[in-house]
């Protein structure tokens, strides 16, 4: 079996800096026409120009004859303001803004630390259409981790989609039935991304036979019956809802740690993964649009030109791909999935 599909974007990626990038920016670029790469780097690139250099980096980092673009987005902090909104629009090579709550997540540290912070950044950003991309998770250590999600749509969100009706907002790597029916009820300017790895796997991947830190990310795995609601949007063939892999690697050294590392590595074969989800839910005919129509409209995008091929044929997942001297184990490492992609990235 064969399915052909115009060329998917990843609209939620890390790739890191350096040496890392080179080592996994070819996977993305294999798979995906463009990205939406994310900003948590060390320092947090909070400013166009910082930007922009990394979007070069990425660039020369590319391997020979791959076609990937960059969509580059800035770190909202305490103190973004709205001339850096407007310096971030004139680019033309920025395309959203990200929303951590200080220390939500792998470098958040720089954070908003109170949304209120950053009304007159957002406030440019509604007037200008630029999208705000949310980690939607509260930083409360009283709030269980599994309820984190759930109550920052409460507590921040809904409140803020009030206050900026027209501000276009993205819940990032929705993991909760709460995060599916809070951007289903929303107005068309409110959408979600979903990872392959939340479609895929429930809690009890924590800890089949024992702790499993490969499988920990944020927001954590939750309850079968989020991961339920979540395919269900996938599949729905709604428009709010599209690809982001959240593809995010880190040493193995720093995984298998006492204290590990939150991130799933997917990008190896991010498309394999989503077409086995949607394959499982019987929706295969839905995946095209999620995975390359539904994000790039919602950005004001034109949609890809150009073709890949997803063909029903088993191969097994290397143990390790190589990180910058250390190594990187990627989900179903020494698995066997049951599709391939195979057609090479080349130009539109
Ligand atoms: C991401 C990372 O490692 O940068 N980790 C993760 O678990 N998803 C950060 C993030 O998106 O939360
Ligand atoms: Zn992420």
């Amino acid at each position: 079996m064969r399915l052909t599909l115009k060329r998917p974007d990843d609209w939620h990626l890390h790739l890191r800096d350096g040496a890392a990038m080179a080592a996994v920016v070819g996977h993305s670029a294999a798979q995906f026409a463009r990205a939406i790469i994310m900003p948590n780097l060390k320092p947090a690139l909070a400013t166009t120009a910082a930007a922009l250099d990394y979007r070069r980096r990425i660039l020369a980092a590319l391997p020979a004859d791959t076609a990937f673009e960059p969509l580059m987005t800035l770190y909202l902090t305490d103190n973004t303001s709205a001339a850096e909104i407007h310096a971030a629009r004139e680019s033309a090579q920025v395309h959203a803004v990200k929303l951590y709550p200080a220390g939500a997540t792998t470098n958040a540290d720089a954070g908003v630390s109170a949304i209120e912070n950053t009304y007159p950044a957002l406030e440019a950003m509604q007037a200008l259409g630029l999208p705000l991309l949310v980690h939607a998770e509260v930083t409360d250590p009283q709030v269980d981790i599994f309820d984190r999600e759930a109550v920052f749509i409460e507590r921040i969100l809904a409140p803020l989609t009030q206050r900026l009706p027209a501000l276009k907002i993205v819940l990032e790597h929705i993991t909760t039935r709460q995060g599916v029916e809070f951007v289903s009820a929303s107005a068309d300017n409110i959408a979600g991304t979903l990872t392959a790895h939340h479609l895929l796997l429930n809690r009890n991947a924590l800890f089949a036979g024992g702790l499993r830190p490969h499988h920990y990310c944020l927001p954590v795995l939750k309850r079968e019956q989020h991961r339920q609601a979540l395919l269900e949007a996938a599949t729905s063939g709604s428009a709010k809802f599209f690809l982001g892999t959240d593809s995010a690697p880190h040493p193995r050294s720093a995984k298998e740690s006492a204290c590990g590392c939150a991130g799933l590595y997917t990008a190896h074969a991010a498309m394999e993964l989503y077409a086995e989800a949607f394959e499982q839910a019987g929706a295969l005919d839905k995946l095209e649009a999620f995975a390359s129509f539904h994000g790039a409209d919602f950005y004001g995008l034109p949609r890809n030109q150009g073709e890949i091929v997803l063909e029903k044929s088993a191969w097994q997942v290397p143990d390790t791909y190589p990180l910058a001297g250390e190594e990187l184990v990627p989900m179903r490492a020494g698995e066997t999935l049951s599709w391939k992609l195979r057609t090479p990235a080349h130009a539109d």
